[in-house]
């Protein structure tokens, strides 16, 4: 990396689309200092929703529902070609030509995760039914936006023994971490997990984990209430009208993934259609607003429960910073708030990393990574044997050829 850039900065972009399939996330940041301390600057965001076509044929394929691999190929490019609207946009709106980007990191759109825990004995080999999918074709974003992308991060992860996710809690680390104060860092989209760095905090000392569903019960709740009219619960408004049934709070919070120990991480695969009808569609005599109120105190009391199992146990913690889409839900924000009466509740957007863009903000930082050789996984994190640089490169651009090595 040449001087000017690690002083003056590099423009890069993020793209980011999570569990929830409400669209892609793109941030235009400004990264300056060396890759292994970064400083991070927004210059503008945009969200590109899927058209509702697109998110049902995702809600089919990342559900679970039978499905030919030429679907999967097709969803693959033509999400390529909304994740490049998405690039171009946000570059448009920061008053920036693509052709100014030193790089683009795009998480893609994960459609299928199951990360195993390792064997006891660390054996070599994954086990068969370890993998993961993100889609989002980075060669179309590439071809349209005429970047080097970096996609495709978290199967190398897996490749050494890890979940593959989170991967957020090193940028946390980067960017969040502070002498006296332990911090919790909460990101609540379709799923909702935590990163914790403890007070002074070497890498191997932190640790994250998905603590169950973010808005992912309340969301299918709403779209089946509403007919797919309405996809979330705005502000909590709803829930709000609502009384928790509490023994059903109880009884799911008695399921084995609560209860399992760090690394672990969940999808669709745990708390999507099968958990909804499951637990909530078949109580037929319920009030609509109850079952709400239901799934908003579900997210509230796991995110609570998983934080005095695991964390506060080991590690002494003062405030807990929040990001992703579910810091809109009043409601929610003040469950959190009342049950854990000893911490600071903060939002993201006091940090410069405003909630809905922290997740895009953090693969353009991975990004940065891979391309100076950097890991992008913590091993304490994930699970995995070892730290690794993460992603796949598309095609080195202009900048990237001045920077390869002559042959
Ligand atoms: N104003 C709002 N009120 C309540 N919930 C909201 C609001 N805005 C966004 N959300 C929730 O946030 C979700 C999107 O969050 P996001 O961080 O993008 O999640 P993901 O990373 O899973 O895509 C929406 O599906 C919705 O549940
Ligand atoms: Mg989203």
């Amino acid at each position: 990396m040449r001087e000017r850039e690690i002083q003056q900065g590099r423009l890069a972009v993020g793209l980011m689309s999570g569990t929830s399939l409400d669209g892609v996330d793109a941030a235009l940041v400004r990264i300056s200092g060396p890759a292994e301390k970064p400083a991070v600057r927004l210059l503008a965001f945009v969200t590109v929703p899927y058209p509702a076509a697109v998110r049902l044929r995702l809600l089919k394929v990342a559900g679970g529902v039978a499905c030919g691999v030429a679907e999967i190929s097709r969803l693959n490019f033509a999400l390529g070609e909304l994740f490049a609207v998405a690039a171009l946009r946000v570059c448009r709106q920061g008053r920036v030509s693509p052709e100014r980007l030193a790089f683009i990191g795009s998480h893609g759109q994960t459609v299928f995760h199951q990360g195993l825990s390792r064997s006891p004995s660390g054996g070599a080999g994954l086990s068969q039914n370890v993998s993961t999918l993100q889609i989002g074709e980075p060669a179309i974003i590439a071809a349209r936006t005429r970047a080097t992308v970096v996609a495709d991060f978290r199967p190398a992860d897996l490749a050494v023994g890890g979940q593959g996710a989170p991967l957020l809690p090193l940028v946390d680390y980067l960017l969040l971490r502070h002498e006296r104060y332990g911090t919790v860092t909460l990101n609540i989209g379709g799923i909702a997990n935590v990163a914790v760095i403890p007070a002074c905090a070497t890498p191997q000392k932190v640790f994250g984990f998905d603590t169950g569903p973010g808005n992912m019960v309340i969301d299918g709740l709403m779209r089946h209430c509403t007919r797919g009219q309405k996809t979330y619960d705005f502000g909590g408004r709803l829930a709000a009208q609502g009384r928790a049934i509490e023994p059903l709070v109880a009884e799911i919070l008695r399921l084995p993934y609560f209860r399992r120990k760090p690394p672990k991480s969940a999808g669709r695969e745990q708390f999507g259609q099968g958990f909804l009808a499951g637990h909530f569609l078949c109580r037929r005599s319920a009030d609509n607003k109850d079952l709400l109120r239901t799934a908003t105190e579900l997210t509230a009391r796991s995110i609570v429960d998983a934080l005095k199992r695991f964390v506060f146990s080991q590690v002494e913690i003062h405030r807990l910073v929040v990001s992703g889409g579910g810091a809109h839900n009043g409601l929610l924000l003040a469950r959190l708030t009342e049950l854990l009466p000893h911490l600071s509740v903060q939002l993201s957007d006091e940090y410069g990393l405003p909630l809905d863009a922290k997740e895009a903000i953090a693969f353009a930082l991975l990004a940065d990574r891979t391309l100076h050789g950097l890991p992008g996984n913590m091993p304490a994190v994930t699970g995995a044997r070892r730290a690794v640089v993460l992603g796949k490169i598309v095609p080195p651009s202009k900048w990237m050829r001045e920077r390869l090595p002559k042959l």
